[in-house]
């Protein structure tokens, strides 16, 4: 078997869950699985978490496979149904809907449903991605109260910049949604995971915790072990190959790592097919046998490569943490310009998830 895994601590993720409740005593919170829960298998997390409040998703396919596995906990569509007739299927499944534009919810008005629905209005609070300007929220607040198809009425917004500590846009938005407090809702939710950890005047009634859960940080300047968070994905390969290389040799395709002193290559069962980024430069970290060795050349389809001349007691077999409890994916993101969240959900289908609950 190709020594590649992704070992997923379910209890990393229950305790995650733990924190962001423990940031807001009192508040409910949708734990956010979208993405096959970020990358760590859907099905697994949301059975690891019996005492969640609700959890959220993207689409329908996504709900319909958080409710196989709990019948009971509020599944929230946060992007809404994306045609008239999914409707129907939200409401079978009970489902909270968001209701984020003028179709969607003309669309809900004109449904027949075998029940009401609980709906989000989602107000466009500076993000400008999705959601009602103010006047055309309130104008929909008063034609969907008491409509046959609602139960509770609701109101969410999205943060655009709530992970970069003090921006402005994050006290316009927060203003902007505490400006509908007269309308009447049952339920208001705001508070993505940065906004949890920093922002408690954002908690309402319903957090959304996502990337958090997962044990990584949403800010820059944060790290996630500094949040009291743990790490839920350790992506684990194997040395398959050793050489050295002389001075003035290359390693790997564009013959683009130039051997400067005689040096220990080692070959590393993971490439970009299995998520890893293709655009890691030579020197990005990645660890074995505890110690940090840095990435040599480009990474191939199905392997990497890396520099053991420091490290001379590596041998063939050795465990290589391309992320995990040593190498917090967050620093693996940030030497390759992108977040941990990128990295987490591209971890492909190919790669085995393992499942560790204790
Ligand atoms: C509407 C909405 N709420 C909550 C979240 C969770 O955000 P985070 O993973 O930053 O906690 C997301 C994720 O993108 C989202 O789109």
């Amino acid at each position: 078997m190709r020594p590649l895994v992704a070992t997923i601590d379910l209890a990393a993720i229950r305790h995650n869950y733990a924190v962001a409740k423990r940031c807001a005593p009192g508040r409910e919170a949708f734990a956010v699985v979208k993405a096959n829960a970020y990358g760590h298998g859907v099905r697994e997390v949301v059975g690891s978490l019996p005492e969640a409040d609700g959890f959220a998703v993207a689409c329908l396919e996504e709900a319909a496979e958080v409710r196989r596995v709990n019948a009971e906990a509020r599944v929230l569509l946060l992007e809404g149904c994306f045609e008239p007739a999914e409707y129907h299927s939200a409401a079978q499944l009970a489902l909270d809907v968001v209701v984020q534009g003028a179709e969607q919810a003309e669309a809900l008005l004109a449904a027949q449903l075998p029940g009401p629905l609980n709906v989000w209005l989602k107000l466009d609070s500076g993000m400008h991605r999705l959601g009602f300007a103010a006047d055309q929220l309130r104008h929909w607040h008063a034609r969907l109260a008491g409509a046959t198809q609602v139960a509770e009425l609701n109101l969410l917004s999205h943060f655009a910049c709530a992970d970069e500590r003090g921006h402005p846009l994050t006290e316009q938005q927060v203003e902007a949604f505490l400006d509908l407090l007269d309308l009447d809702f049952d339920q208001r939710s705001l508070a993505n995971s940065a906004a949890i950890l920093t922002i408690p005047a954002a908690h309402m009634d319903w957090l959304r915790p996502g990337i958090m859960l997962y044990g990584a940080t949403p800010f820059v300047d944060l790290t996630a072990k500094e949040l009291g968070l743990r790490p839920a994905m350790c992506l684990t390969a194997q040395l398959i190959g050793l050489r050295d290389v002389a001075v003035g040799e290359s390693v790997g395709y564009g013959a683009c790592w130039v051997a400067q002193r005689p040096s220990r290559i080692g070959t590393v069962s993971c490439g970009y097919a299995d998520g890893y980024p293709r655009h890691a430069p030579s020197g990005t970290p990645l660890v074995v046998r505890g110690q940090r060795v840095p990435l040599a050349g480009r990474v191939s389809m199905d392997m990497l490569a890396v520099d053991l001349t420091d490290l001379p007691e590596a041998q063939l077999g050795d465990a290589v943490e391309l992320w995990g409890a040593q190498l917090p994916v967050d620093e693996l993101a940030q030497a390759c310009g992108t977040i941990g969240y990128e990295l987490l959900t591209k971890v492909t289908a190919r790669v085995p998830r393992r499942y560790r609950s204790f």
